[in-house]
């Protein structure tokens, strides 16, 4: 036992080394190209330091949570679509994807080889953070053809608590048609971290992505808005931003509620004009209320903790096996 447990009621939203990490190499010109892979104590990496995606950035990762139910099982959230997208991602960056039942069998060995770390029913998630990036060397930018994917996971308690406080409007896409934005690509994240920290100093908790007026996603959430007249909105997928595994959850329970949802354009004025109601949705975060919204010299207040309340306590309570699953959303792993 390498790692020591932490103390499961003070646990925040960050890394921890644990017993294992997953790691397996993977050649496009090799057969099969995937070698077989496995859990190993080591949780450093050795890489040469031309490795591609040092220079390139050319990695995508995934963030998925494994739970403990009350009555004891360990139950995985939406693992098959957190695959999918891991396979999306790599096509799009051009990386080697990693088949989907290769990436299903790889969460659950890591979970079940770090079972002591998931937290007891109610005091938290273990966290799963898949990695693939390019690992040959190389000067000058091409296709790669050596990757690896590596998985660690550790214990974590939430992102915060309550509301997420303000939320800034930037006149800044996070991507733009032909982007990277709908791929969880690592670049996505490096280049948006100056506007959060700047928009932090002025007292912000985040920033809100918008391509002409239109409303996008946070740094790493997705939104929705309730309007005064009942209508629960989020932007439509239109390769700008990411695809969130969260929002379609809630854009499920939203339609089983029978509420009148609509994936569409949503522009920052309407919101101004006629929001009632503003969250945030991510694996991470949860659902989150918005408490304040500023856009230049626009401010508009929310009012808290209504639908989004409602519909996050709804994922949790299926993403934690205390009421049934009627989507199919939770998987078990048997320890
Ligand atoms: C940029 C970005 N948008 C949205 C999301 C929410 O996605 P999901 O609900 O699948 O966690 C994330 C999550 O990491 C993200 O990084």
């Amino acid at each position: 036992m390498s790692a020591d447990l932490p103390v499961w009621d003070a646990l925040k939203f960050g890394y921890l080394p644990t017993d294992v990490v997953y790691g397996v190499e993977g050649d496009a010109e090799a057969d099969p190209p995937w070698a077989e892979g496995g859990v190993a104590a080591e949780h450093e990496l050795r890489l040469p330091v031309a490795a591609a995606a040092l220079s390139y950035g050319t990695g995508i990762i995934e963030g998925l949570k494994a739970e403990r139910s009350a009555d004891g099982r360990v139950l995985l959230f939406r693992l098959a679509d957190h695959a999918a997208r891991f396979f999306r991602s790599a096509e799009r960056m051009l990386l080697l994807p990693f088949p989907e039942e290769r990436f299903v069998a790889a969460v659950k060995q890591l979970v079940r080889a770090n079972a002591r770390f998931i937290p007891p029913a109610g005091h938290g998630t273990f966290y799963v953070r898949p990695l693939e990036f390019a690992i040959e060397p190389m000067l000058g930018l091409r296709q790669g053809r050596r990757f690896m994917v590596t998985l660690y996971g550790c214990p974590v308690g939430d992102l915060g608590h309550g509301a997420v406080g303000a939320l800034k409007v930037l006149d800044i896409p996070r991507s733009s048609k032909g982007g990277t934005a709908e791929a969880k690509a690592i670049v996505n994240y490096g280049g948006v971290l100056l506007h959060r920290e700047r928009a932090r100093r002025e007292g912000f908790d985040d920033v809100l992505f918008t391509g002409a007026g239109a409303v996008q996603e946070t740094t790493g959430t997705n939104v929705f808005c309730r309007l005064h007249s009942g209508e629960l909105v989020t932007p439509r997928l239109d390769g700008r931003f990411l695809g969130g595994i969260t929002r379609d959850s809630v854009l499920h329970l939203a339609r089983a509620e029978g509420l009148e949802v609509d994936e569409r354009e949503l522009r920052v004025q309407e919101i101004l004009d006629h929001g009632q109601e503003l969250f945030c949705t991510g694996t991470a975060t949860g659902v989150r209320n918005v408490a304040r919204l500023v856009h230049k010299d626009r401010e508009k207040t929310f009012t808290q903790g209504e639908l989004g309340e409602t519909l996050g306590q709804r994922l949790s309570a299926i993403r934690a096996g205390s009421v049934p699953d009627p989507f199919g959303w939770t998987d078990e792993v048997s320890l």
